[in-house]
């Protein structure tokens, strides 16, 4: 089929085509809308065939004056009518009793039929040039964002439909709020740019509701009260993070889980956007809801490509018109949320020898909370059910009636590289699980400041839980010497111990900052102050937005 493309000014050609019982999709202030003769269900049911939208999925009914509403629709309530007058024309979406001329095939066998009356002039001039009421769901394919722009049209739908109105960006960005009437109260069923605040100031705040489905989606049987609900929506090919909590602690939390992944992206508010390593869309500033409403659709269709792998996106709280904001997220997400961690962790390591050690003994001085990742570890191998059970499958030889053998195992695993591989390939998710496990009670104790002390820091993938990574290195001949008093070693073990470990450019390499160790232990711990601080203004600076700047 060929879609034709309209200009505003050819809304009468248009609403002709609408009123002939064709399909022209058209700008609206919410999102841009695919509209056919609502009083037509031949019309309505090629809507369904050229969106590839489930049969059950009512559509709503697109009005230009208040007298088509009691055409389309019988014993509306005042509370309706009172709502209509205070936010008519505009982005509010009803749900009242139909009349037998709306046909089945629009309320997908309902008995009650959304109405709007949308603000938008090309959307109203269309109406009239029709002649008729206008089903319209959202101009896009069934699953995919809601178009806010005319290319996001044509992308879904050149080709299936009669023409397109070309027309600006839609301003709201989001769908209209859709509310729905039950035993004199008002229920959202979907928010949107009116906020429940908005709806409060008219019928009261006691009288409105928001439908549970709205904030933690469906759960396993539950029955929708609208069928759109159950749908998977907004969602693009990667898996979506919803995170939620302060500016700065969600911007912290998604550099966290962005850093080192292939393919990931980001969608954040604009203040610390330059500071997330990877692809990154803005939408606008923190607390600006009205600016991420307009914005959202858009990002989430620019990361719909298969070299973004996963996508962080902050998610906004449920003030205004941040509820509706926060619901196309968190739907995006298939409600995977998670919450920004407030705690800052420092990731500590370095080759042996080099005084991790004492930096460690230095910070948990100035406050930190030290979480030594070897005694975590050592302490799993006694008690940890499920590691031992894991271990216990792999390992078998290294348990003796039940129990582990420590040392058994030790000779196992380093064998050779890949025996001690299996090993790692088993206990590193184990140990990160436990990690994060602790860092959650840290963060419920309030605790602002810990230090992940870890040897093998990166090869455990424990990096990926710190805020920024410290490593300490020191000259091979300095180690050897420590070592060999510390452990009591002869000089050409300790030599082996060196040369097993890692080289000081690996964590040169992978460190933001470092600290080289070949000095007295008071030079170390003053080191260990000295960049502490440095941290910590760089984190402020970067927190005020003072940095970068230089
Ligand atoms: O802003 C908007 O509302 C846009 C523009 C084009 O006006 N339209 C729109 O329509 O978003 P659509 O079909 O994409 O979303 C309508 C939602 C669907 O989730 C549907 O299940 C629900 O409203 N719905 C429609 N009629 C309903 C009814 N009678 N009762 C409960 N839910 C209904
Ligand atoms: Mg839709």
């Amino acid at each position: 089929m060929k879609t034709v493309i309209y200009s505003i000014e050819d809304v009468e050609q248009a609403g002709a085509v609408i009123r002939a019982g064709g399909l022209v999709a058209f700008p609206t202030e919410t999102v841009y809308g695919l509209g056919a003769n609502a009083l037509d269900a031949d019309a309505a049911r090629r809507i369904f065939e050229a969106k590839g939208r489930p049969q059950d999925n009512p559509l709503i009914a697109h009005i230009a004056d208040f007298s088509m509403l009691d055409a389309l629709c019988h014993d509306i309530p005042d509370v309706a009518r009172r709502i209509a007058a205070r936010f008519w024309p505009g982005p509010l979406t009803m749900a009242l009793p139909k009349r037998e001329i709306v046909p089945d095939t629009v309320t997908a066998g309902l008995p009650t039929v959304g109405i709007r009356y949308p603000s938008h002039p090309v959307a109203q001039a269309l109406i009239r040039a029709a002649g008729v009421p206008i089903a319209a769901p959202s101009a896009n394919r069934s699953g995919k964002p809601s178009p806010t722009t005319f290319a996001h049209v044509l992308a879904d739908m050149d080709g299936r439909i009669d023409g397109i109105i070309r027309g600006g960006d839609a301003e709201v960005g989001v769908e209209s709020t859709f509310i729905e009437f039950a035993e004199g109260k008002v229920r959202i069923l979907r928010p949107g740019y009116i906020t429940p605040e908005d709806l409060a100031e008219v019928v009261g705040a006691e009288n409105v509701e928001i439908d549970g489905a709205v904030l933690k989606g469906l759960s396993e049987n539950e029955h929708p009260r609208s069928p759109g609900m159950k749908y998977r929506h907004y969602a693009p090919s990667a898996p979506v993070v919803a995170v939620l909590g302060n500016n700065w602690d969600c911007a912290r939390e998604i550099r966290r889980g962005v850093r080192g992944q292939v393919g990931a992206a980001a969608i954040l508010c604009d203040e610390y956007a330059d500071w997330i390593p990877c692809e990154t869309l803005r939408v606008g500033r923190y607390g600006d809801y009205a600016a991420q409403a307009h914005r959202l659709f858009d990002a989430l269709r620019e990361l719909d490509r298969p070299d973004v792998r996963m996508i962080y996106a902050q998610c906004p709280d449920d003030r205004g018109v941040g509820l509706a904001v926060a619901n196309r997220l968190k739907r995006a997400a298939g409600f995977h949320v998670i919450h920004a961690r407030q705690l800052f962790v420092l990731g500590l390591t370095g080759s042996t020898g080099a005084g991790k050690g004492l930096v460690s003994q230095t910070l948990a001085r100035i406050g930190a909370e030290i979480i030594d990742c070897d005694a975590v570890y050592h302490e799993m191998l006694r008690n940890d059910p499920a590691l031992l059970a894991n271990l216990c499958l792999e390992f078998p030889d290294a348990f003796s009636g039940g129990t582990l053998d420590r040392k058994a195992l030790g000779r196992l695993a380093f064998q050779n590289e890949k025996e001690l591989r299996r090993l790692n390939d088993i206990t590193h998710p184990h140990i990160r699980r436990r990690i994060t496990e602790i860092l959650d009670k840290l963060e419920k104790r309030g605790i602002r400041f810990a230090v992940l002390d870890a040897p093998t820091l990166f090869e455990s993938g424990a990096d990926r839980f710190c805020d920024v990574t410290l490593g300490v290195t020191a000259d091979p001949d300095v180690r050897a010497a420590r070592i060999m008093e510390r452990d009591g070693l002869d000089e050409e073990y300790a030599r082996l111990r060196i040369s097993a470990g890692k080289p000081d450019e690996y964590f040169k390499n992978q460190c933001d900052y470092m600290i080289t160790n070949d000095g007295a232990p008071e030079a170390l711990e003053q080191a260990a102050r000295n960049i502490y601080q440095k941290i910590i203004y760089q984190q402020e600076d970067r927190k005020h937005g003072t940095s970068g700047i230089a």
